[in-house]
C-alpha cells in the first residue's frame, strides 16, 4: 500500500501544478491527538503552517494548547489576552447570559458590556478547564487484561486501573480523566486545571449573537456574531480559587494574538478544541439503524412537537420568551440529524460500508485477520437484538418524555420518599426547598396548554405511511380523560396547586403525591422504562462495544498492514477515514478530548449550478434584515456603521466589513468557540457551525461537502469596538492589524 501511495505523489504534483494550487495536497478529515502531532507536522507544513507541532502541543514551554479551553460543559473557548479575557460563542454563554438576564437587565435582547473589572459578572457553576498534560496510559490499563472478561468486569477492572494510575496527578485545582480511545483499544490519561470564577465580561444583542435564529442554524451562508467574553480569575498566586471579590483576572500561559490580515481561499487553518463525538469506523448495521431508525423517529416525533411549540410562540410573545430556549434545543438535534440523513443517503454510506466490510471480510479469511472473521456477523446479530429496544427507547425519550410534566412529576419520587420515611439519607426540610425551587424555575417557562397539547400528539407515532399508532397505553381509560385529570387535576401542572400543595406539606402528603394522576403515570412509564426497556440495552450495547473495539482493532491492522491495495481497486479508498494516507495511523473518533483539525479556507458547492462562496460579508446582513422578524432584526447602530463604512481596522482589503467564513477543517459539537488558527498561529475566527450539508461528516467525512463554519475574527472585534465601544477589550489584546491601515 505504501508504494501504491508513493507512486500517487507525483503524479498529484504535476495536478497541483497544472491547477495552480498550492494546498491540493490537504487532509481536510481527521481530528488528531495534540500529543501525536508529530506525524502530521509535515503535511500541515506543506499545506501552510510555519510551526512545529512543538509550538502548539507541547509540555516543556508554553504553546498553544495553553491558550485553549473547556468552557463550562461542553464548549472550548481561547484566552485573548494576558488578563485572562476568553472568547467563545454566543451559544456557549447563552446559559449565563440569561442567569443574568432580567426584565430590567435583558442582556439576551440587548447584549451587556463590563465597563470595568468591577462591573465583570460572576457566573455561579462556570468553570474552564486548561489541559495540562496527556499521559497514553493504555499499557498499564489494559496489562494483562482478558479478552475473553465479560464488558462490565472489564469496566469495573479499567476504573480500578484508571483511577490507581490517576493519583500521582492528582492535586488541588486539578482533575483527571482516563478516556477510552479506538472503542478502548487504547487509554490517555488527561490532566487539567479547573478554574472556577469565570465572569461574563460582554456580550451583543441576540440580534447580532443568534442573528438567523433556528431558520438560519446549520446553515450557510451565514451571518451570526456567535461570540460572548468571558474573563478567568485566580486567587493572588494566580492558582484556581471559588468566587472572591478579591480574586484577580488570571495570568495565562499563553494568549493568542489576533490577526486581522484575514485569508484568501485555499489558505490553511487549523482548529483547536474539544469534538464531543463521532463514528467513523462503525459497521453499515450501525449507519443503517442511524440512517432508517434513529434520526427518522426523532425527526418526526420532533417536528410534531415544534409545531406546536412554534404556533403557540408565534401566538403569543410571553410564550416565545418562555420557549425560545427550549425551540432551540429540540430544533437543533431535528435539523441536524435531517441534514444527516440525507448526507449519509446521498453518500450510500450503508453500501459502500458493504463493500468496505466484504473487503474486510476477505481480508479475515487470510492470515494476518484471522482473529476478527467472526466480528461483522456478531455486530450484525447484535444490532438486529438491539433494534427493538433502541425503538423503545426512543419512544421514550422523545414522545413519553416529551411532556414536560412527566419527568418534572417523577423528579419528585425524592420528595415522596424523604416524608414517607423510605429514604433516611436526606432532611425533609432541605428536600422540600429544593423541589419549591425546581418547581419556580419550571413554572416559569411553562405554559399547560402547551405540554397538553404535546402530550395529545406525541402520544401518537406517525408511521411510515402517514397512518398513527398510539404508543402510549392507558388500559382501557381514553386518552381525553386521562389529559383532564393530568392538566387539571394534577399539581405538576398548576403552579397554584403546586403552590398549595407545597405551602401546606406535612410528612403525610406523601400520600397525596401517591393519589396524584401524573406523579402515579410517571412512575408506571419510568418504571417500565428502567424494567423492559434499559436492561436490555445496556446489554446489547455492551455486547456491541466490545465487538466494536475489536472490529476497530481490525481495521486498524488492515490499515497498518497496507493490505487494502482491493479497497482503492474498487474505488473505497475514501470510504474508510483513509484519505491521510500519507499517514502511518487512522484518526481515533472526538471523545470530547483536546484534537487539532486543519484543511483550508474554501467555499462548496451545494446542489447542481449552485456555487457558495467561502465568506460573507455585513452586506448580507442588511439583505436578511427583516424588522417583523424576531431573527432578522438589525439595530439601527449596525446600520449606521453600516451605511458610513465605519469599519475601522477590520474591513477586508476590498472595504467590506467580513462576517462568517467556511473551510475544511473536520469539526463537531463540542467545537463550538474553539479557536481558529492561521499558518502562523494567530486567531482568524471563532468556529460555531457546521453547513447542512455536511452533518453527516460525523459518520462519513465528504471533502467535497462538508464544511465548519466560522466567525471572522474582524467582525467579532468590529462589535467589540465599533458597534459596542468597548474600547477597553481591544486595548488589551495583541492585534496584528492589516497593512493598508496605518
Ligand atoms: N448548530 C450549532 C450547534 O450545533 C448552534 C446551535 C445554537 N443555535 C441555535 N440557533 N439553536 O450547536
Ligand atoms: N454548534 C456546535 C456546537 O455547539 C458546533 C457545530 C457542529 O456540530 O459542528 O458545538
Amino acid at each position: 500500500m505504501k508504494k501504491n501511495i508513493m507512486q500517487k505523489w507525483p503524479l498529484m504534483a504535476g495536478l497541483m501544478a497544472a491547477t495552480g494550487f498550492s494546498a491540493q495536497l490537504h487532509a481536510d478529515e481527521g481530528m488528531w491527538i495534540p500529543m501525536l502531532l508529530q506525524q502530521n507536522e509535515a503535511e500541515m507544513q506543506r499545506m501552510g503552517l510555519q510551526l512545529t507541532a512543538e509550538d502548539i502541543y507541547s509540555l516543556n514551554h508554553s504553546s498553544i494548547k495553553d491558550a485553549v479551553v473547556i468552557f463550562g460543559g461542553g464548549c472550548t473557548g481561547e484566552v485573548v489576552s494576558e488578563q485572562g479575557l476568553v472568547l467563545t460563542n454566543h451559544h456557549c454563554g447563552y446559559n449565563a447570559i440569561q442567569y443574568h438576564s432580567s426584565v430590567e437587565h435583558d442582556y439576551l435582547t440587548d447584549g451587556f458590556w463590563a465597563g470595568s473589572f468591577e462591573e465583570e459578572l460572576p457566573c455561579p457553576g462556570l468553570e474552564v478547564r486548561f489541559l495540562k498534560e496527556i499521559v497514553d496510559v493504555t499499557s498499564p490499563v489494559l496489562q494483562g487484561l482478558d479478552q475473553n472478561i465479560p464488558e462490565q468486569t472489564r469496566k469495573d477492572s479499567v476504573q480500578v486501573r484508571s483511577s490507581r494510575l490517576s493519583e500521582p496527578y492528582q492535586k488541588e485545582g486539578y482533575e483527571t480523566r482516563v478516556v477510552p480511545f479506538y472503542y478502548g483499544n487504547q487509554y490517555y490519561l488527561f490532566v487539567y486545571e479547573v478554574y472556577q470564577d469565570i465572569r461574563l465580561v460582554g456580550t451583543p444583542p441576540s440580534n447580532i449573537g443568534k442573528f438567523g435564529g433556528d431558520t438560519d442554524n446549520w446553515m450557510w451562508p451565514r451571518h451570526t456574531g456567535d461570540f460572548s467574553v468571558f474573563r478567568i480569575y485566580a486567587d493572588s498566586a494566580n492558582r484556581p480559587a471559588p468566587y472572591s471579590a478579591s480574586n484577580r483576572p488570571y495570568v495565562p500561559k499563553h494568549h493568542l494574538t489576533i490577526d486581522l490580515r484575514g485569508y484568501q481561499e485555499g489558505d490553511f487553518t487549523f482548529v483547536v478544541g474539544y469534538p464531543g463525538s463521532t463514528q467513523e469506523y462503525i459497521s453499515s448495521y450501525a449507519v443503517r439503524l442511524i440512517e432508517n431508525l434513529i434520526d427518522p423517529m426523532r425527526i418526526s416525533a420532533r417536528t410534531e412537537r415544534l409545531d406546536i411549540i412554534k404556533a403557540a410562540m408565534d401566538r403569543d410573545p410571553k410564550t416565545r420568551i418562555q420557549y425560545s430556549a427550549k425551540a432551540a434545543g429540540i430544533a437543533n438535534g431535528w435539523k441536524k440529524w435531517q441534514g444527516e440523513v440525507k448526507g449519509l443517503k446521498r453518500l450510500n454510506v450503508v453500501g459502500s460500508k458493504q463493500d468496505y466490510e466484504t473487503v474486510f471480510q476477505d481480508w479475515c479469511s487470510g492470515n494476518s485477520g484471522k482473529a476478527y472473521a467472526g466480528v461483522l456477523p456478531a455486530l450484525k446479530e447484535a444490532y438486529q437484538k438491539l433494534e427493538p429496544y433502541q425503538t423503545l427507547q426512543i419512544v421514550f425519550q422523545e414522545h413519553v418524555l416529551a411532556p414536560e410534566a412527566v419527568s418534572f412529576a417523577y423528579s419528585f419520587g425524592t420528595l415522596h420518599d424523604v416524608a414517607a420515611g423510605i429514604d433516611t439519607s436526606r432532611s425533609l426540610t432541605s428536600v422540600l426547598e429544593a423541589c419549591r425551587e425546581k418547581a419556580e424555575l419550571f413554572f416559569k417557562d411553562y405554559d399547560p396548554a402547551v405540554d397538553r397539547a404535546i402530550f395529545e400528539r406525541l402520544a401518537f407515532m406517525l408511521n411510515e405511511d402517514g397512518t398513527r399508532t398510539q404508543v402510549i397505553d392507558f388500559d382501557g381509560t381514553t386518552l381525553k380523560k386521562q389529559l383532564d385529570w393530568f392538566y387539571g387535576k394534577s399539581i405538576f401542572t398548576s403552579q397554584e396547586r403546586m403552590a398549595k400543595f407545597l405551602d401546606g406539606f406535612k410528612p403525610s402528603s406523601y400520600k397525596a403525591l401517591e393519589r396524584d394522576p401524573l406523579f402515579k403515570y410517571a412512575n408506571v412509564v419510568y418504571g417500565q422504562y428502567f424494567n423492559q426497556t434499559a436492561p436490555f440495552i445496556r446489554m446489547f450495547n455492551a455486547q456491541i462495544d466490545s465487538l466494536q473495539r475489536l472490529y476497530m482493532e481490525g481495521q486498524m491492522h488492515l490499515k497498518e498492514s497496507g493490505d487494502f491495495a482491493s479497497l482503492e481497486q474498487i474505488g473505497l479508498q475514501n470510504d474508510i477515514p483513509l484519505s491521510n494516507v500519507g499517514s502511518e495511523r487512522l484518526y481515533p473518533d472526538a471523545n470530547f478530548t483536546m484534537r487539532v483539525a486543519y484543511g483550508q479556507v474554501k467555499g462548496f458547492k451545494p446542489a447542481d449550478a449552485v456555487e457558495y462562496a467561502p465568506y460573507t460579508t455585513l452586506a448580507g446582513i442588511m439583505e436578511k434584515e427583516d424588522p417583523d422578524i424576531y431573527d432578522y432584526v438589525v439595530e439601527a447602530k449596525l446600520k449606521d456603521l453600516y451605511a458610513r463604512k465605519d469599519y475601522g481596522p477590520y474591513a477586508n482589503e476590498l472595504g467590506e466589513m467580513p462576517v462568517a467564513f467556511v473551510g475544511t477543517n473536520h469539526t463537531t459539537g463540542g467545537n463550538s468557540g474553539s479557536p481558529v488558527l492561521n499558518g502562523d498561529g494567530n486567531l482568524i475566527g471563532i468556529n460555531f457551525d457546521r453547513n447542512w450539508e455536511g452533518t453527516m461528516s460525523d459518520v462519513r467525512y465528504d471533502p467535497d461537502m462538508c464544511r465548519n463554519i466560522m466567525l471572522d475574527i474582524r467582525y467579532c472585534l468590529f462589535v467589540i469596538d465599533k458597534f459596542a465601544g468597548a474600547q477597553r477589550l481591544i486595548d488589551e489584546m495583541d492585534i496584528i492589524k492589516p497593512d493598508w491601515y496605518e
